[in-house]
C-alpha cells in the first residue's frame, strides 16, 4: 500500500507541469550537487510573462533557481524535450488576456490529460492561448502534426 502510493506521487512528480521557483528558492546560497536534472527557465521573451524558450538544464532544482534570471523549472534535462520547446509559466493560466492573432501553436499537455500513445497535444491559435490552458506545459511552433488529438 506505501509502495503504490509512493509510486503514484513519485509519477505525480514526473507528469506534473512546470514549477516556479518562490523566492526562498532564488535566495539559496547553498545547493547540495545532487543530480536530478532540470530544465530551467529565463522570461527573455520579448512581450511576454506566459511563456519562453530561454532555457539550460541543471544539476537540480536548487541550482537553476538560485541562478539569476530562472523563473520556473520543468522536471528532467532541457534535452527529454522537442528542440524548438517553449515552456508555458506555471502561472500563466492565472492571466485571463490573450490576442487573438492566429499564429499557429502546438500545445503539449502535462499528464493530467493523457492520450494512449506519444505525446499529448491540441492546436492553438497562439502561444497565449496555449498557455493561458493550465494543462499545457510546453509548445511548438506551427499545428500539432505528430501529436494524439487530446480527447478531453
Ligand atoms: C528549430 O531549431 C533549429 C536549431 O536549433 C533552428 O535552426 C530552427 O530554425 C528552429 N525552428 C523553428 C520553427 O523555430
Ligand atoms: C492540428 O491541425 C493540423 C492542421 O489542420 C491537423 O493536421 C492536426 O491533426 C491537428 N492536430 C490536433 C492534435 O488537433
Amino acid at each position: 500500500m506505501n509502495k503504490l502510493l509512493i509510486a503514484l506521487t513519485i509519477l505525480g512528480l514526473c507528469a506534473a507541469a512546470n514549477f516556479k521557483c518562490t523566492s526562498e528558492m532564488k535566495a539559496a546560497k547553498f545547493c547540495t550537487m545532487e543530480y536530478m536534472p532540470v530544465c530551467g527557465i529565463k522570461m527573455a521573451e520579448k512581450g511576454s510573462s506566459k511563456y519562453s524558450s530561454v532555457k539550460a538544464t541543471y544539476g537540480n532544482k536548487c541550482s537553476a533557481c538560485a541562478t539569476e534570471g530562472v523563473e520556473f523549472y520543468a522536471v528532467g534535462s532541457c534535452d527529454e524535450y522537442p528542440k524548438n520547446v517553449t515552456f508555458c509559466h506555471p502561472e500563466a493560466h492565472l492571466d485571463l488576456a490573450c490576442t487573438r492573432e492566429l499564429n499557429p501553436t502546438c500545445g503539449l499537455f502535462d499528464n493530467s490529460i493523457t492520450c494512449s500513445k506519444g505525446p499529448c497535444g491540441s492546436n492553438f491559435s497562439n502561444k497565449c492561448m496555449a498557455c493561458i490552458n493550465e494543462h499545457v506545459s510546453y509548445l511548438l511552433t506551427g499545428f500539432c502534426q505528430n501529436q494524439e488529438q487530446n480527447k478531453q
